[in-house]
Parts: structure tokens; C-alpha cells; sequence
């Protein structure tokens, strides 16, 4: 017997697919505002539900009040360890029932007892290349070379001082292994002549704004959909 399956109209499809999302930050909130706009362009079916910073007074948080979003601010304590915050912020964020933790600038590192709360849905702006199979040190450029994957702290300086002719930005799900989860989206930046640190990242962070909307899109599409 065949059993006809209901088909979803595209309407049904993409309210399934919208997406509220919490944006973590901790300084200028370029992505941020990359967001905001790309949502008010009609560009991502998404919902900036809370921004929350781990430091007060900072421009993203402006960014935020200015367009109308929830702000919080949660600040480390020296006397509590980063578990004991991990667990206060993943709490905060649950309060306003996210379907996707987006790190767009936020300096700290999350471990496990804030990313259980979110399995496979927290996801991170990083910029350099980092490559598709996470147990490799190495992501291949637009000539065939190889460069070596740049992860943790600093890395528009990292990639400045090894000469590579490439660089870029990627997003991927965050794990407890730090640069390492799942790429959902990548882009590609030449390292210019007398190129800076500021200069290159001004570059890498304009490909950033233009990938991390298609990256939430691509996420809703494979993941939004499942239960929480
Ligand atoms: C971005 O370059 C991002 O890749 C890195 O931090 C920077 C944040 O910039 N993780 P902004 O606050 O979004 O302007």
C-alpha cells in the first residue's frame, strides 16, 4: 500500500525554519549589526530575541537598544570559576527559549556546562579559514596550497606572520574542542601587500557579515526543524 505523504507548502516550510536567536557579544558588534540588518532586509527569517555581553558599556550593546533588542549583561566573577558562569549564562539565555546561540564576537570561551544546554545549537564566527575535517591542521587555498589552520587567539596576526597569500572567515558549530566543530559556511580573503592587522581584518570582517546570515540560514535548513 502506498501511504501518500503530506507536502509542506513553502510557507510551512519556512515557519519552521524561522529562528529566534541569542547574540552573544563583547565589543563592536559589526556581525551584530550585520544581522539586525539582514533580517530587516527580509534576507533571514530570524528574530534577535537577546544580546547578551559579558561586558557593560560596549558598542554592541548600543547597536542593540537602538534597534530594540533585549540586552543583558552578565560579568564574570573572579571569586566563581568559568563553570559556575558558564551555567549562570546558558540559564539566561534558556529564559528567552532560543532556538540558536550565535557567538558573534564573544571573547570568552564556552565549555561544556553552557554547550550541553544548546546541543548543536551554538554556533561561532572565527576569523580565519579553519578546514571541513576537524581533525586536520591544515586548510587547502584557492591555488592548491596548503596553509596551516589557525585557531584560538589572534589569529588575523597568526596569519599575517606565517605569509599566507589567504586567509578568510568561517562559521561553525562551537564544541568543547575549541575551532573544531562542524563548517557551515566559508569565505576566502587575500592577504593584501602592506597589509595590517587592522586592514586584513576590516576585509575578513566584511566577508563575515555577508556569510554569517547565510550560515543561520543553512543551520535553520539542517537543524531548526528537530526538536530541542
Ligand atoms: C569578528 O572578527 C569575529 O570573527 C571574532 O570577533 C570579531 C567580532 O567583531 N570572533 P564584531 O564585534 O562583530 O565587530
Amino acid at each position: 500500500m502506498v501511504v501518500a505523504r503530506k507536502l509542506e507548502t513553502p510557507l510551512e516550510k519556512n515557519r519552521k525554519r524561522f529562528v529566534r536567536l541569542a547574540v552573544l557579544v563583547s565589543g563592536g558588534g559589526t556581525n551584530l549589526q550585520a544581522l539586525i540588518d539582514a533580517i530587516a532586509r527580509g534576507e533571514l527569517n530570524a528574530q534577535i530575541v537577546l544580546v547578551m555581553s559579558n561586558k557593560p558599556g560596549v558598542l554592541a550593546l548600543s547597536r542593540a537598544e537602538k534597534a530594540g533588542i533585549p540586552c543583558e549583561v552578565l560579568l564574570p566573577k573572579k571569586s566563581s570559576g568559568r563553570e559556575a558562569y558558564d551555567e549562570a549564562l546558558a540559564e539566561k539565555v534558556s529564559a528567552y527559549k532560543v532556538d540558536l546561540v550565535v557567538l558573534a564576537g564573544f571573547m570568552r570561551i564556552l565549555s561544556g556546562a553552557f554547550l550541553k544546554h544548546f546541543p548543536q545549537r551554538v554556533i561561532n564566527i572565527h576569523p580565519a579559514l579553519l578546514p571541513e575535517d576537524p581533525e586536520k591542521d591544515q586548510v587547502i587555498l584557492p591555488d592548491g596550497t596548503a596553509s596551516p589552520a589557525f585557531r584560538g587567539l589572534h589569529v588575523v596576526e597568526q596569519a599575517l606572520k606565517a605569509g599566507v597569500k589567504w586567509t578568510g572567515c568561517t562559521v561553525h558549530l562551537a564544541t568543547t574542542d575549541l575551532d573544531r566543530g562542524p563548517v557551515l559556511k566559508r569565505e576566502v580573503v587575500p592577504v593584501l601587500p602592506g597589509d595590517t592587522v587592522e586592514t586584513l581584518h576590516a576585509r575578513i570582517q566584511e566577508k563575515e557579515h555577508k556569510i554569517l546570515p547565510l550560515a543561520i540560514a543553512r543551520w535553520a535548513g539542517r537543524f531548526a526543524a528537530k526538536p530541542c
